[in-house]
């Protein structure tokens, strides 16, 4: 079972995952971070990039980002490559040879899937994945149906997360419809997952993802087989947990040593 922790605002929620994430930087300056994209892991970057202002060094950190749009170029401002570039690279001070994002470009697109498995393999695993969560219930770019044991791979999004997704193109026509994404398999191999759901929007599929049925057709119930799982939302996001006082009294009951 996760551990649910209500937060007052998505940038309460930043700093407590940025205050975790220093915390293994410092332990470790070579830790390997899995990094999303979306808008809602971005008070998590703002506060890492205050902490790499205040002197934590982030040159020998690794970041694996989750996917990519098939097709989309790189130096397309939309192209999570160029998203991880601005919001989380650069504001940290991290070093671009060691940040990685699957390869979407249609050459060779056959083995992106498998080039970045061996990638992931040789970084040793990734220390603490942060995950947000799509309103069909995906993570990364696993759309309802995904194996739990699918690895990197093509998927085809569905209009309802192209739609979503829309509000960053100029177009709907833009939105790609293939991409590659980090398999429920390889999410589920980080040693930590960080579920992170804001507002209102999330509500239906947050509650099916922590408290309904494991089952595919939600992939983010995949994190109910994770022995490590940290799930930080807000009173709107947790608006549809069923033991959400629970939550609440667990929250404002949780020993200080403990962290996430
Ligand atoms: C995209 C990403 C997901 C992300 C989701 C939610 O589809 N592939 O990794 O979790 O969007 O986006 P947002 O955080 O903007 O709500």
């Amino acid at each position: 079972m996760a551990e649910v922790i209500l937060v007052d605002s998505k940038e309460a929620a930043g700093e407590l995952v940025a205050d975790h994430i220093a915390g293994l930087v410092t332990a470790n300056p070579e830790a390997v971070l899995g990094v999303a994209t979306g808008s809602t892991p971005l008070p998590v970057y703002e506060a890492l990039g205050a902490r790499a202002d205040a002197g934590l060094d982030f040159s020998r950190v690794s970041a694996y980002a989750l996917d990519e749009y098939v097709g989309l170029p790189v130096e397309h401002p939309e192209s999570y490559r160029s998203v991880i570039t601005k919001e989380f690279q650069e504001r940290v001070g991290a070093n671009p040879a060691l940040v990685h994002v699957p390869d979407g470009s249609l050459d060779g697109i056959e083995t992106a899937g498998e080039r970045y498995e061996a990638l992931l393999a040789s970084s040793g695993g990734v220390d603490l994945q942060l995950l947000g969560l799509g309103t069909t219930g995906h993570i990364g770019f696993n759309e309802p149906g995904s194996s739990f044991g699918s690895l990197t791979r093509v998927k085809t999004l569905t209009e309802q997360t192209r739609l979503d997704n829309a509000r960053f193109f100029d177009s709907l026509d833009e939105v790609p419809i293939h991409c590659v994404t980090q398999g429920l398999g390889t999410i589920l191999r980080a040693r930590h997952l960080v579920l992170l759901a804001f507002g209102e929007g999330k509500a239906e599929a947050l509650a099916a993802s922590v408290e309904g049925a494991v089952s595919s057709s939600m992939p983010g119930s995949a994190i109910q087989l994770h022995p490590h799982v940290t799930v930080l939302v807000d009173e709107a996001a947790a608006s549809g947990l069923k033991n959400l006082d629970y939550y609440r009294w667990a929250t404002a009951h949780k020993p200080q040593w403990q962290g996430i």
